[in-house]
């Protein structure tokens, strides 16, 4: 019996990764491939624009080929493409919305253009439908919930809503609503990592390493208080926490242990070696690691406090949490213990699905195809492309 099914190409290069995945009808992920250009920028403390364009260039098609040969089906099986529109870099963002137009094209499928931070979003129901696939006594990702999109470049809080409609053909069709409940005024949580480990040498990205490096530090050494928001409780700011990381380091022996730091990582860098999280530790003191596991703590905190306030504010049961930042363990155990005790249920993707992928972007993207979404020839790229309607609360 030939089972119909929905093979959809997403293409993901809002910042620097390149990325391409196969997913079938929304839910089995059939190839998953991210090129990540860490190695390229790190030597520059951070992602370098026009590099970043440069290098998506000279990755998409091999990319793109990849995931198809992963998936075991050919460009002309590929029933739909999604890509992502925005929000990122310009350059970058381009260069996989115009191959996508371009191939969307050439074999004359459609083609729909998916909002970055929806992509984040539907990582989780993805994950979700993959695991329950697996294990089907897993709890089902539930609507209305809040969600929590964390990464190097966004930090915000959505209730998220689907309706279920019927498409004509009579197949189950959800139809998703995002209400922003509240953002970052300054910072990305993600971004606050990266530079606090830019400013304590400790390397490019800094989520992962400060990650490592927390667990062995005391994350009561450094009380920094809690964050304060005049305004909205769903509102975030991690610059101030940054500054007064700087200010326990600056004038003290903190800031020399960091310029040693820094030296050894650029010699092993110019002999082709990348430090590895426990080669730095042996770098770093007892005061270094405590205020790292301080500095995580204060962020972590943050972020569940907030989010458990707007899950009870908006009466929902379930909390998703996507984004780079979703990957850290400190985050995943906190929200994990407020689950248990407030009886909510807190989903978060793999994490693989949790950094940049094309996999939820193909995922966002098939929801859209199904309704009949289709973008025309001027769907173009946007570095600033808002998510939804705002919370008037
Ligand atoms: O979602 P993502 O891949 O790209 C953006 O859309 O920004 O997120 C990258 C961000 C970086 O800031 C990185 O430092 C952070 O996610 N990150 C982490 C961890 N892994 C990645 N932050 C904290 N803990 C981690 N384990
Ligand atoms: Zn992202």
């Amino acid at each position: 019996m030939k089972v119909n099914r929905m093979l959809v190409l997403g293409i993901e290069s809002s910042c620097d990764e390149t990325a391409a995945a196969v997913v079938a009808d929304g839910e089995r992920l059939l190839s998953n491939v991210v090129a990540s250009q860490v190695l390229t920028h790190e030597r520059y403390g951070g992602v370098v624009p026009e590099i970043a364009s440069r290098e998506h260039l000279r990755r998409i098609v091999p990319v793109v080929d990849e995931a198809c040969r992963r998936a075991g089906v050919g460009l002309r099986e590929v029933d739909a493409l999604a890509v992502t529109e925005g929000p990122g870099l310009i350059g970058s963002l381009l260069v996989g919305l115009v191959y996508g137009k371009a191939l969307g094209s050439a074999l004359g499928k459609p083609v729909v253009g998916v909002n970055h931070l929806e992509g984040h979003i539907h990582a989780v129901l993805l994950e979700n439908k993959i695991a329950r696939r697996a294990d089907p006594s897993l709890e089902a990702a539930e609507f209305p919930n809040v969600t929590l999109v964390v990464s190097g470049g966004h930090t915000v809080l959505y209730r998220v809503e689907a309706q279920s409609l019927r498409s004509s053909n009579g197949s189950p069709l959800l139809h998703f609503r995002y209400i922003r409940l509240g953002q970052t005024r300054d910072d990305a949580a993600g971004e606050a990592f990266d530079k606090v480990a830019k400013l304590l040498a400790l390397g490019y990205p800094g989520g992962p390493v400060i990650d490592r490096l927390a667990a062995h530090g005391n994350p009561s050494a450094v009380d920094f208080g809690r964050i304060k928001m005049k305004g909205s409780a769903f509102d975030f700011s991690f610059s101030g926490l940054k500054t007064a990381v700087l200010y326990c380091v600056r004038g003290t022996a903190l800031e020399s242990e960091a310029e040693d730091r820094r030296r050894w990582q650029n010699e092993e860098r110019a002999q082709g070696r990348r430090p590895s999280a426990d080669e730095l530790r042996e770098r770093c003191s007892g005061t270094t690691l405590d205020l790292i596991a301080s500095f995580q703590r204060a962020v972590v905190s943050d972020l569940v406090a907030r989010t458990l306030r707007a899950a009870e504010a908006e009466s929902v049961a379930s909390i998703f949490v996507s984004g780079g930042v979703a990957c850290n363990s400190e985050l995943r155990r906190s929200f994990a213990a407020a689950a248990r005790s407030q009886g909510l249920g807190v989903f978060f993707p793999s994490l693989a699905l949790s950094t940049d992928n094309a996999a939820m972007i193909a995922a966002a993207g098939y929801f859209k195809l199904i309704s009949g979404e289709r973008a025309d020839i001027g769907l173009t790229a946007h570095a600033s492309l808002p998510l939804g309607v705002t919370s008037t609360v």
